[in-house]
């Protein structure tokens, strides 16, 4: 058996459309979801993360009135996984039927007008991993991998609760160390506006799978001169920006399933 069958067996009838994968201090949405059925990745075969703060579970139900499927901690390449198994989930939510996947995650800021606690709509990205989850010939158009309609939704959502969001290239390194200062002058050079560790390889996954994709980032940290990353702080401005990305998700849900 598949993991997508496994998966398709313990959602007992529940149809997803919406694949919304919860980043690094935002995995308390998954709590939301009403009709729920909790799935351990490790109980349908999906690898599981070693990273404290990645719970490691997938939740069906509904939030906002659409079938959902929350992806609550997802692994990294920086844990020594293969680019496969870091978009197993993007892979089995497709192939079960789901049509849109909604990624959030963590990123430090590049842009000098960005703050900690900033909401970044991701408008394309760099995928600076050095690796895709592509295995031989299959050439997946990407030139808008993170769907205009989507992202407007997104910003009439944020509207209707009242957050300001920002909107920037997100660009995915392999980590975990954090970026040195040259490293964040190569990146601003290169046109990305955050960075961060996930995303690049489960949007590339999903594209080729046919998701329509919509990203956000939380902006955890900015890299200025002279400021230092702690991973405690990244998970604890993640933590407090969570119900401002929870509330913006909760509106737009409702306006994708239209799409
Ligand atoms: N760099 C990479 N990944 C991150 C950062 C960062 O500054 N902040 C949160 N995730």
């Amino acid at each position: 058996m598949t993991v997508a069958d496994r998966l398709r067996e313990r959602l007992e009838g529940r149809e997803p459309r919406v694949l919304l994968t919860l980043g690094s201090g935002l995995g308390h949405l998954a709590d939301e979801v009403g009709d729920a059925v909790a799935v351990p990745f490790a109980e349908v075969g999906l690898p599981t993360s070693s990273v404290p703060g990645h719970a490691g579970r997938l939740v069906a139900g509904e939030l906002g009135g659409v079938a959902v499927l929350v992806q609550q901690g997802r692994v990294h390449l920086y844990e020594g996984i293969d680019p496969g198994q870091a978009v197993a989930c993007v892979r089995a939510a497709g192939a079960v039927g789901v049509d849109t996947f909604v990624v959030t995650n963590a990123a430090g800021g590049l842009a000098s007008d960005f703050s900690p606690g900033d909401l970044m709509l991701i408008d394309d990205h760099l995928n600076l991993t050095g690796t895709t989850p592509l295995v031989g010939p299959e050439f997946v158009d990407m030139a808008a991998a993170y769907d205009p309609a989507l992202r407007t939704a997104a910003r009439e959502a944020a509207a209707e609760v009242g957050e300001d969001v920002v909107e920037g290239v997100y660009a995915g390194l392999r980590g975990p160390a954090y970026e040195t200062p040259a490293e964040v002058a190569m990146l601003r050079t290169l046109g990305a506006d955050a960075v961060g560790m996930s995303t690049v390889l489960e949007v590339i996954a999903a594209r080729a799978a046919g998701l329509r994709v919509l990203g956000c980032s939380v902006i955890t940290n900015v890299h200025r001169p002279g400021v230092t990353t702690d991973h405690a702080e990244v998970l604890d401005v993640g933590r407090d920006a969570g119900p401002r990305l929870a509330a913006i998700v909760r509106a737009v849900l409702p306006r994708l399933a239209g799409g």
